[in-house]
């Protein structure tokens, strides 16, 4: 794996999710995405045992700016979500999310962490790609709205 160092030009940390950043990630889910979580299937997550979501928050106002959701199934973490605000992309806030994330499943030794995304997805494939993620596969017809193939990347521990 590559050894990336995220260079940050704003102020902002990692914490894990809660109740407070939920709003916050609401919105960015409705900015970005065709089929965006709502507030409720965030809040669902924090009940859930197998979900370990991390968020990128404005120290000053505590807002939330980003967030990366994985789900720890067995020796495996699949990520779910990776989304960082428009106003607020380009500045180190996914690549901070992912070394939390690959933190995370160092420290639990998993041995693989897998995702999902949209083979039109450029921005996001260049982010996996500098973390050493592999195309693994594609699932034909994966995504609907609109419909759209999905790449299986991956990264092995
Ligand atoms: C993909 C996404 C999470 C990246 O967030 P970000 O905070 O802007 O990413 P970073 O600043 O950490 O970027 C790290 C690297 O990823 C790549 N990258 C990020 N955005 C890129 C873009 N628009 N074009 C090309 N490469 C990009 C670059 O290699 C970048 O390094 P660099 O800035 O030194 O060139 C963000 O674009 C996003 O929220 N997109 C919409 C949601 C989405 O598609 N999520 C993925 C679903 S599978």
């Amino acid at each position: 794996m590559a050894d990336i160092q995220a260079v940050p030009h704003i102020n902002f940390v990692i914490t894990n999710m809660q109740t407070e950043h939920l709003d916050d990630l609401a919105e960015i889910e409705k900015l970005t995405f065709s089929r965006p979580w709502s507030y409720d299937a965030l809040a669902e997550e924090l009940q859930n045992p197998l979900a370990v979501f991390f968020v990128a928050k404005l120290p000053e106002t505590g807002r939330a700016v980003g967030y990366l959701g994985m789900h720890h199934i067995l020796n495996e973490g699949s990520i779910s979500n990776i989304v960082v605000h428009p106003d607020y992309q380009r500045q180190g806030i996914a690549s901070a999310l992912m070394h939390k994330a690959i933190k995370y499943v160092k420290t639990n030794r998993l041995t693989r962490l897998t995702l999902e995304v949209r083979v039109s997805n450029t921005p996001a494939i260049a982010l996996y790609k500098r973390f050493g993620f592999e195309c693994d596969g594609i699932r034909p017809g994966f995504y609907d709205s609109p419909k759209e193939d999905a790449a299986i990347y991956s990264l092995y521990f």
